[in-house]
């Protein structure tokens, strides 16, 4: 098989095409960052350069293959809209439109869940279930980008689009290096006690997942799945738990959550001045994202996909700690 990934220079981009590298496929990663294509290509994978808001560099980047994972993308709860559109949007449509010119016929985009927020308490969130029509820049945009790849489905290419919640494992840069960071600081700061129950994804749960789409039948095509670890966790557990695997202290301090809206809402207002200017540490959608419950179910995933969790919350936090200690400039920069 051959796969184009786009975003293989990023996290989850990068374990899928290892992956599909080791597995024997023929892997065209695609990415900005020259330093980790040339790293992809020491390994023995094909790194062309390509940016997905260009086209033209799409086009020359891709060529005939059996899918493309699409992975390259703009997260987070900070920026100007258009940042969003251009990458998600746009860098979709051109995803779709050099699939079309190299003639490939099946498309997996990972999406995110983030689009279920709805600054409620949700649990066991079926992927049919009503979308909020308000939503932040970055599910907003996701969201549209689901809506290309699925409204194109009678044209083809065929699109599966996963949504995995807070995905974790080597190469991540955010949420666990995140939490080490904090507990340098005396107390933890936990929204609403971290009672809200949220779930998780190991990355390789993550790309077994990928991988069960290579293969699914037809019938699974054009259809949206969500994806965790299936066991969700207060955010006060998981905490608690990476920081035990890491050896941390944990001293976990409660912010109410009014305290912790009315504390973003100043820092968005500060960021937005002229002097400010810098992405504030917290917004009111991340506190509102950290303090309420949002877990879904992922019986369509294994139904559809054939898709079983193998890795544990805990085997997965295991497994990127000694990722990290076998990594000397990772383990430096967190430790
Ligand atoms: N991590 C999570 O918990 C999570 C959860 C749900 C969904 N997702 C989704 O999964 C995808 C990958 O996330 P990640 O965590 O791996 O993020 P990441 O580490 O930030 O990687 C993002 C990737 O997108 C690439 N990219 C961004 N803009 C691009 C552009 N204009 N042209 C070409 N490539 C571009 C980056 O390339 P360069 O680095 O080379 O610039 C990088 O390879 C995203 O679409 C995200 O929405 C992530």
């Amino acid at each position: 098989m051959k796969i184009i990934i786009t975003g293989a220079t990023g996290f989850i981009g990068r374990n899928l095409a290892e992956r599909l590298h080791e597995d024997g496929m023929k892997v065209v990663a695609t990415g900005r960052s020259l330093t980790t294509g040339s790293e992809l290509q020491k390994k023995g994978m094909t790194f062309i350069q390509a940016d997905i808001k260009d086209l033209d560099q799409l086009n020359t980047a891709f060529s005939p293959a059996d899918c493309v994972v699409h992975c390259a993308g703009k997260s987070g709860d900070w920026g100007k809209f258009n940042e969003f559109y251009e990458t998600n949007v746009i860098g979709t449509n051109n995803v779709i439109k050099a699939c079309k010119k190299n003639h490939i016929e099946k498309i997996i985009f990972i999406s995110s869940p983030s689009i279920y927020f709805t600054g409620k308490d949700r649990y066991n969130i079926l992927e049919s279930d009503p979308i909020p029509e308000r939503q932040f820049y970055y599910g907003k945009t996701k969201l549209m980008a689901e809506k290309s790849l699925l409204d194109r489905a009678e044209k083809g290419p065929a699109a599966i689009i996963l949504r995995p919640r807070a995905v974790y494992g080597r190469y991540d840069n955010t949420i666990v290096p995140r939490i080490l960071q904090l507990s340098k600081k005396k107390n933890i700061p936990l929204i609403n006690n971290g009672n809200a129950m949220v779930d998780i994804t190991y990355v390789g749960n993550l790309t077994g997942a990928v991988k069960n789409c290579l293969f699914a039948p037809d019938k699974a095509w054009n259809e949206v799945y969500n994806i965790s670890n299936n066991d969700p966790v207060s955010v006060r557990e998981w905490f608690g738990l990476i920081l035990k695997i890491f050896n941390r202290p944990f001293y976990p301090k409660n912010i109410p959550e009014p305290v912790a809206i009315a504390m973003a809402g100043m820092m968005e207002v500060f960021s937005r001045l002229p002097f400010g200017n810098k992405k504030p540490s917290m917004t009111r959608f991340s506190v509102g994202y950290m303090a309420r419950s949002m877990t879904m179910c992922i019986e369509k995933a294994a139904q559809g996909l054939n898709y079983s969790p193998r890795i544990s919350n805990r085997q997965g936090f295991e497994k990127y700690k000694l990722w990290l200690e076998t990594t000397r400039g990772h383990k430096s920069s967190y430790s």
